[in-house]
Protein backbone atom coordinates (compact mmCIF):
# COMPACT_ATOMS: atom_id res chain seq x y z
CA UNK A 1 0.00 0.00 0.00
CA UNK A 2 1.11 3.70 -0.94
CA UNK A 3 0.58 5.35 2.76
CA UNK A 4 0.56 9.38 3.08
CA UNK A 5 1.84 9.97 6.87
CA UNK A 6 0.27 13.32 7.71
CA UNK A 7 3.02 14.56 10.28
CA UNK A 8 5.16 12.23 9.53
CA UNK A 9 8.29 13.84 10.73
CA UNK A 10 7.10 14.54 14.34
CA UNK A 11 7.28 11.81 17.29
CA UNK A 12 5.10 9.32 16.23
CA UNK A 13 4.72 10.44 13.06
CA UNK A 14 8.23 9.25 12.35
CA UNK A 15 7.48 5.53 13.87
CA UNK A 16 4.29 5.57 12.25
CA UNK A 17 6.35 5.74 8.62
CA UNK A 18 8.89 3.34 10.02
CA UNK A 19 6.15 0.46 10.82
CA UNK A 20 4.66 0.93 8.14
CA UNK A 21 7.72 0.47 6.11
CA UNK A 22 8.70 -2.64 7.84
CA UNK A 23 5.57 -3.82 6.80
CA UNK A 24 6.17 -3.73 3.14
CA UNK A 25 4.33 -0.29 2.69
CA UNK A 26 5.31 3.03 0.84
CA UNK A 27 5.06 5.69 3.73
CA UNK A 28 5.03 9.23 2.44
CA UNK A 29 5.69 11.58 5.25
CA UNK A 30 4.23 15.04 4.98
CA UNK A 31 4.42 18.03 6.97
CA UNK A 32 6.08 21.67 6.56
CA UNK A 33 9.32 20.34 6.53
CA UNK A 34 8.56 18.29 2.99
CA UNK A 35 6.11 21.30 1.78
CA UNK A 36 2.56 20.57 3.13
CA UNK A 37 1.11 22.26 5.15
CA UNK A 38 -2.47 21.42 6.69
CA UNK A 39 -3.19 24.75 7.64
CA UNK A 40 -3.04 26.36 4.55
CA UNK A 41 -3.95 23.18 1.84
CA UNK A 42 -0.57 23.69 0.30
CA UNK A 43 1.24 20.72 -0.67
CA UNK A 44 -1.70 18.66 0.19
CA UNK A 45 -3.23 16.93 -2.97
CA UNK A 46 -0.16 16.03 -4.39
CA UNK A 47 1.38 14.45 -1.09
CA UNK A 48 -2.32 12.33 -1.11
CA UNK A 49 -2.18 11.95 -4.89
CA UNK A 50 -2.40 7.98 -5.16
CA UNK A 51 -2.43 7.13 -1.60
CA UNK A 52 -4.48 4.30 -0.32
CA UNK A 53 -4.86 5.23 3.17
CA UNK A 54 -4.01 8.67 5.15
CA UNK A 55 -2.39 8.56 8.45
CA UNK A 56 -3.03 11.94 10.11
CA UNK A 57 -0.48 12.76 13.38
CA UNK A 58 -0.38 16.19 12.66
CA UNK A 59 -0.19 18.33 15.28
CA UNK A 60 0.87 21.48 17.38
CA UNK A 61 1.88 22.28 20.66
CA UNK A 62 -0.73 24.41 22.63
CA UNK A 63 -2.98 24.53 25.98
CA UNK A 64 -5.19 27.49 24.72
CA UNK A 65 -8.26 26.33 23.32
CA UNK A 66 -8.62 29.22 20.55
CA UNK A 67 -5.22 28.21 18.62
CA UNK A 68 -6.20 24.52 19.15
CA UNK A 69 -9.55 24.27 17.60
CA UNK A 70 -8.09 26.84 14.50
CA UNK A 71 -5.57 24.66 14.03
CA UNK A 72 -6.84 20.90 14.58
CA UNK A 73 -10.43 22.03 12.91
CA UNK A 74 -8.13 23.40 10.06
CA UNK A 75 -6.34 20.64 9.33
CA UNK A 76 -9.00 18.15 9.60
CA UNK A 77 -11.29 20.29 6.41
CA UNK A 78 -8.09 20.38 4.60
CA UNK A 79 -6.51 16.91 5.08
CA UNK A 80 -10.39 15.04 4.63
CA UNK A 81 -11.34 17.60 1.39
CA UNK A 82 -7.84 16.84 -0.81
CA UNK A 83 -8.57 13.25 0.37
CA UNK A 84 -11.79 13.37 -0.96
CA UNK A 85 -10.38 14.92 -3.93
CA UNK A 86 -7.61 12.33 -4.69
CA UNK A 87 -10.17 9.13 -4.02
CA UNK A 88 -8.54 8.33 -0.54
CA UNK A 89 -10.51 5.14 0.42
CA UNK A 90 -9.42 5.81 4.32
CA UNK A 91 -8.10 8.07 6.04
CA UNK A 92 -7.52 7.54 9.81
CA UNK A 93 -6.74 9.93 12.72
CA UNK A 94 -5.07 9.83 15.76
CA UNK A 95 -6.40 11.39 18.42
CA UNK A 96 -6.37 11.16 22.46
CA UNK A 97 -8.31 9.16 25.34
CA UNK A 98 -10.68 11.23 26.95
CA UNK A 99 -10.97 14.35 25.40
CA UNK A 100 -14.76 14.02 25.79
CA UNK A 101 -14.46 13.88 29.48
CA UNK A 102 -11.76 16.68 29.44
CA UNK A 103 -13.01 19.12 26.34
CA UNK A 104 -10.82 21.77 27.70
CA UNK A 105 -7.52 23.35 26.34
CA UNK A 106 -5.39 21.18 23.35
CA UNK A 107 -8.06 18.58 24.07
CA UNK A 108 -10.81 21.15 22.40
CA UNK A 109 -8.69 21.00 19.68
CA UNK A 110 -9.05 17.36 19.56
CA UNK A 111 -12.65 17.01 20.19
CA UNK A 112 -13.51 19.82 16.95
CA UNK A 113 -11.38 17.63 14.69
CA UNK A 114 -12.94 14.46 16.10
CA UNK A 115 -16.42 15.81 15.28
CA UNK A 116 -15.18 16.96 11.49
CA UNK A 117 -14.05 13.60 10.99
CA UNK A 118 -17.46 11.86 12.45
CA UNK A 119 -19.13 14.14 9.66
CA UNK A 120 -16.78 13.08 6.80
CA UNK A 121 -17.48 12.02 3.29
CA UNK A 122 -14.34 9.80 3.31
CA UNK A 123 -14.14 6.70 5.50
CA UNK A 124 -12.27 7.37 8.12
CA UNK A 125 -11.45 5.69 11.59
CA UNK A 126 -10.11 7.40 14.67
CA UNK A 127 -7.94 5.93 17.37
CA UNK A 128 -7.88 7.76 20.74
CA UNK A 129 -4.47 6.81 22.72
CA UNK A 130 -3.48 7.54 25.90
CA UNK A 131 -0.19 9.83 26.22
CA UNK A 132 2.73 8.34 24.64
CA UNK A 133 6.19 7.44 27.05
CA UNK A 134 7.63 10.07 24.64
CA UNK A 135 5.36 12.23 26.27
CA UNK A 136 7.92 12.71 29.12
CA UNK A 137 10.38 13.91 26.70
CA UNK A 138 8.15 16.62 25.21
CA UNK A 139 6.92 17.70 28.84
CA UNK A 140 10.26 18.20 30.20
CA UNK A 141 10.85 20.36 27.10
CA UNK A 142 8.04 22.73 27.23
CA UNK A 143 7.58 22.73 31.20
CA UNK A 144 11.97 24.13 31.56
CA UNK A 145 12.31 27.69 33.19
CA UNK A 146 15.93 27.68 33.34
CA UNK A 147 17.42 25.28 35.98
CA UNK A 148 13.96 24.36 36.79
CA UNK A 149 11.30 22.01 35.59
CA UNK A 150 7.81 22.77 36.48
CA UNK A 151 6.38 19.53 36.55
CA UNK A 152 3.64 19.12 36.22
CA UNK A 153 0.79 16.21 38.25
CA UNK A 154 -1.92 14.50 36.16
CA UNK A 155 -2.59 10.75 36.59
CA UNK A 156 -1.71 8.91 32.80
CA UNK A 157 -1.62 5.24 31.50
CA UNK A 158 1.03 5.91 29.00
CA UNK A 159 2.11 3.34 26.28
CA UNK A 160 5.06 3.58 23.92
CA UNK A 161 4.54 5.49 20.93
CA UNK A 162 5.83 2.75 18.70
CA UNK A 163 3.03 0.64 19.66
CA UNK A 164 0.66 3.17 18.69
CA UNK A 165 2.35 3.85 15.45
CA UNK A 166 1.86 -0.24 14.56
CA UNK A 167 -1.85 -0.14 15.41
CA UNK A 168 -2.10 3.16 13.57
CA UNK A 169 -0.53 1.17 10.51
CA UNK A 170 -2.67 -2.03 11.22
CA UNK A 171 -5.78 0.58 10.87
CA UNK A 172 -4.74 1.78 7.73
CA UNK A 173 -4.41 -1.77 6.28
CA UNK A 174 -8.37 -2.38 7.58
CA UNK A 175 -11.57 -1.15 6.42
CA UNK A 176 -12.92 2.19 7.71
CA UNK A 177 -13.87 1.73 11.41
CA UNK A 178 -15.29 4.93 11.83
CA UNK A 179 -13.75 4.79 15.98
CA UNK A 180 -11.56 1.91 16.75
CA UNK A 181 -10.83 0.78 20.61
CA UNK A 182 -8.82 2.65 22.52
CA UNK A 183 -5.29 1.98 22.98
CA UNK A 184 -3.53 2.88 26.34
CA UNK A 185 -0.50 1.33 28.21
CA UNK A 186 -0.14 -1.45 30.83
CA UNK A 187 0.04 0.59 34.13
CA UNK A 188 -0.98 3.87 35.52
CA UNK A 189 1.67 6.56 35.81
CA UNK A 190 2.32 9.82 37.62
CA UNK A 191 3.19 12.49 34.48
CA UNK A 192 5.97 14.33 37.13
CA UNK A 193 7.31 11.48 37.89
CA UNK A 194 7.76 10.48 34.88
CA UNK A 195 9.31 13.85 33.54
CA UNK A 196 11.38 13.62 36.80
CA UNK A 197 12.94 9.76 35.38
CA UNK A 198 13.28 10.83 32.01
CA UNK A 199 15.35 13.52 33.11
CA UNK A 200 17.72 11.64 35.50
CA UNK A 201 17.99 8.89 32.56
CA UNK A 202 19.12 11.94 30.33
CA UNK A 203 21.60 13.17 32.92
CA UNK A 204 19.81 15.98 33.99
CA UNK A 205 20.54 17.80 37.15
CA UNK A 206 17.55 20.39 36.85
CA UNK A 207 15.54 20.75 40.07
CA UNK A 208 12.02 18.90 39.46
CA UNK A 209 9.52 20.62 41.15
CA UNK A 210 6.23 18.50 40.59
CA UNK A 211 2.99 21.31 40.15
CA UNK A 212 -0.91 21.10 39.78
CA UNK A 213 -1.39 23.73 37.24
CA UNK A 214 -4.70 25.86 37.49
CA UNK A 215 -5.98 25.15 34.52
CA UNK A 216 -8.82 23.40 33.53
CA UNK A 217 -7.24 20.76 30.89
CA UNK A 218 -4.33 19.94 33.40
CA UNK A 219 -7.31 19.86 36.71
CA UNK A 220 -9.07 17.18 34.56
CA UNK A 221 -5.54 15.53 33.53
CA UNK A 222 -4.99 14.96 37.30
CA UNK A 223 -8.28 13.95 38.02
CA UNK A 224 -7.87 10.90 36.04
CA UNK A 225 -10.43 12.06 32.70
CA UNK A 226 -7.75 10.88 30.39
CA UNK A 227 -7.35 7.36 31.67
CA UNK A 228 -8.49 4.12 29.80
CA UNK A 229 -11.83 2.93 30.53
CA UNK A 230 -13.38 -0.03 30.29
CA UNK A 231 -12.95 -1.95 27.03
CA UNK A 232 -9.58 -0.37 25.90
CA UNK A 233 -6.60 -2.11 24.40
CA UNK A 234 -3.44 -2.19 26.58
CA UNK A 235 0.23 -2.23 24.63
CA UNK A 236 2.82 -4.43 26.55
CA UNK A 237 5.57 -2.02 27.14
CA UNK A 238 6.18 -0.24 30.43
CA UNK A 239 7.06 3.31 31.11
CA UNK A 240 10.45 1.68 32.82
CA UNK A 241 11.15 -0.77 30.27
CA UNK A 242 11.07 2.14 27.64
CA UNK A 243 12.94 4.38 29.19
CA UNK A 244 15.34 1.61 30.20
CA UNK A 245 16.51 1.79 26.02
CA UNK A 246 15.99 5.32 25.42
CA UNK A 247 17.79 5.97 28.83
CA UNK A 248 20.55 3.96 28.06
CA UNK A 249 21.28 5.02 24.78
CA UNK A 250 21.33 8.49 25.77
CA UNK A 251 22.71 8.98 29.20
CA UNK A 252 26.22 9.23 27.96
CA UNK A 253 26.20 12.11 25.51
CA UNK A 254 23.63 14.17 27.44
CA UNK A 255 23.93 16.07 30.43
CA UNK A 256 22.08 19.43 30.49
CA UNK A 257 18.73 18.31 29.22
N1 LIG B 1 2.09 13.34 22.35
C1 LIG B 1 1.29 12.47 22.96
O1 LIG B 1 1.57 11.97 24.07
C2 LIG B 1 0.00 12.03 22.29
C3 LIG B 1 -0.80 11.05 22.91
C4 LIG B 1 -1.95 10.59 22.28
C5 LIG B 1 -2.30 11.09 21.04
N2 LIG B 1 -1.53 12.03 20.46
C6 LIG B 1 -1.94 12.52 19.14
O2 LIG B 1 -0.83 12.45 18.28
C7 LIG B 1 -0.72 13.66 17.54
C8 LIG B 1 0.75 13.85 17.21
O3 LIG B 1 1.47 14.03 18.41
P1 LIG B 1 3.07 14.11 18.39
O4 LIG B 1 3.46 14.21 19.82
O5 LIG B 1 3.65 13.05 17.54
O6 LIG B 1 3.28 15.54 17.70
P2 LIG B 1 4.65 16.25 17.28
O7 LIG B 1 5.83 15.47 17.71
O8 LIG B 1 4.53 17.67 17.75
O9 LIG B 1 4.61 16.22 15.68
C9 LIG B 1 3.76 17.07 14.99
C10 LIG B 1 3.89 16.80 13.50
O10 LIG B 1 2.96 17.68 12.82
C11 LIG B 1 3.69 18.38 11.80
N3 LIG B 1 3.07 19.69 11.62
C12 LIG B 1 2.97 20.71 12.51
N4 LIG B 1 2.35 21.76 11.96
C13 LIG B 1 2.04 21.39 10.68
C14 LIG B 1 1.40 22.03 9.59
N5 LIG B 1 0.93 23.29 9.70
N6 LIG B 1 1.26 21.37 8.44
C15 LIG B 1 1.73 20.09 8.30
N7 LIG B 1 2.33 19.42 9.29
C16 LIG B 1 2.49 20.06 10.48
C17 LIG B 1 5.13 18.46 12.32
O11 LIG B 1 6.09 18.59 11.26
P3 LIG B 1 6.61 20.01 10.71
O12 LIG B 1 7.08 20.79 11.89
O13 LIG B 1 7.69 19.63 9.73
O14 LIG B 1 5.45 20.66 10.03
C18 LIG B 1 5.28 17.08 12.93
O15 LIG B 1 5.55 16.12 11.93
C19 LIG B 1 -1.40 14.71 18.44
O16 LIG B 1 -2.04 15.74 17.74
C20 LIG B 1 -2.47 13.92 19.12
O17 LIG B 1 -3.61 13.90 18.29
C21 LIG B 1 -0.39 12.52 21.05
Amino acid sequence: MKITVVGGTGTVGSLVVEAAQARGHEAIPASRSTGVDVTTGEGLNEALRGADAVIDVSSMPTLSVSPAVKFFSTAAKNVLAAAEAAEVPHVVRLSIIGVDRNPHGFYAGQLAMEKIYNDAAVPTTILRAAQFHEFAAQTLQRSTLGPVVLAPRARVQPVAGWEVAEKLVSLAEGQPLGRAADLAGPHEEDLAEMVRAYARSQGSRRLILPVRLPVPMMRGMAAGLQLPREGAQLGTETFAEWLGVVGDGASSSKTDT
